[in-house]
């Protein structure tokens, strides 16, 4: 038998409470911005920079999450709703401005280690700053802030909603399921749009056309959204938890279906023409592409964010999704 819901909920609720002798205001990251500011405008005074990623999404800031920061020209963000480039010669140009910008926070911060990341998908430099926050700026690209924008609308519907979200990334990282620990395949941000189509199947949101987000309507810095403790000691959190892991473990249709936010109701493989052929060809950076466990993503063309679940990682998935159970997302001492 498994756990009862408040008692899950409890647990869960527990695993967080260091958050409440936490400043988790955004204020706190103000100043990387700050820093990361200066250092754009020493590069192109044009551009503006904006912090996207769980500080956007949630509207606070964790300690422990990285940052994420993108240059947009201004141009970029007047054409609020424009599609990314996605060709070679938009990455080459990305990648130049970016080995500028990695120079000039070397010369201002000598001892923070600075890493040009160019065998991604997107060209990144990564920042450690060896003490408070670490931080990934990209350039030119607008659909982290659209992405962030649209997760943070459907969790403002709910504000409550946000626990659902840390206590599924806090597991997913422990279980060695998130891409940012070794051997994980879905990123937080995939997780994300796993708890927010979840919410809607369940009518608890409501849908949000994707195309709707504007960046040029986005604040730069994003608004603080405080966080109340889970009502009624978690109870139903606790609920939500075992609701979340029931439905994707015997409700969705992981061999025809695909998490989506792109549209409202169900999407399928067929659809996105994400079929076992389309597998075998598949290839992004020489990687194979997998259809094992689909998530649409709501702003890229044809991109699969759980591209990197293969069927072993499946597997591993789901025994980690049957196991969370009983260890209330592996919250349970
Ligand atoms: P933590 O950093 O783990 O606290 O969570 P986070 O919410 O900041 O998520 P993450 O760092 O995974 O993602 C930040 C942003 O990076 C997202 O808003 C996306 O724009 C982008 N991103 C991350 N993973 C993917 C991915 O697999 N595909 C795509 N297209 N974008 C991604
Ligand atoms: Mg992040
Ligand atoms: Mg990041």
């Amino acid at each position: 038998m498994p756990p009862a819901a408040a008692v899950v909920g409890r647990s869960v609720t527990r695993a967080f409470r260091h958050l409440s002798t936490q400043d988790l205001h955004t204020r706190r990251v103000e100043e990387a911005y700050r820093v990361v500011v200066e250092c754009v405008a020493a590069v192109d005074p044009a551009m503006r920079l904006y912090m996207f990623g769980s500080t956007a999404v949630y509207g606070v800031h964790e300690k422990g999450s990285d940052v994420d920061f993108v240059a947009l020209s201004k141009t970029d963000v007047e054409d609020g709703k424009g599609e990314d480039a996605a060709t070679q010669v938009a990455k080459g140009l990305q990648a130049e401005f970016l080995g500028k910008l990695a120079r000039v926070v070397r010369q201002r911060h000598f001892s923070w280690n600075v890493e040009e990341v160019r065998r991604t998908r997107v060209p990144v430099v990564r920042v450690k700053d060896g003490s408070s926050v670490d931080f990934d700026i990209t350039v030119n690209r607008r659909n982290g802030v659209r992405n962030s924008a649209l997760l943070r609308a459907y969790f403002e519907q709910d504000p409550p909603c946000r626990w659902l979200s840390m206590g599924v990334k806090r597991w997913s990282k422990r279980a060695g399921l998130n891409a940012s620990v070794v051997g994980g395949s879905i990123t937080s941000y995939g997780f994300n749009l796993m708890v927010v189509y979840y919410l809607l199947r369940r009518g608890a949101l409501r849908f949000i056309p994707p195309a709707a987000i504007d960046v040029a309507q986005v604040p730069p810095v994003p608004p603080y959204l405080p966080l109340e403790p889970p009502r009624n000691d978690g109870a139903e959190l606790g609920e939500q938890v075992l609701d979340f892991l029931q439905f994707y473990l015997h409700e969705f249709d992981a061999a025809h279906h695909v998490i989506s936010l792109s549209r409202p109701g169900i999407t399928t493989k067929e659809q996105l023409n994400w079929t076992k052929n389309a597998e075998d060809r598949a290839r992004m950076n020489g990687e194979k592409i997998n259809y094992q466990w689909c998530i649409e993503d709501p702003y890229e063309l044809n991109l699969n964010v759980g591209r990197n679940v293969t069927p072993l990682k499946r597997d591993f998935l789901r025994r980690h999704l049957e196991k969370a159970r009983e260890t209330a997302l592996l919250t349970a001492t």
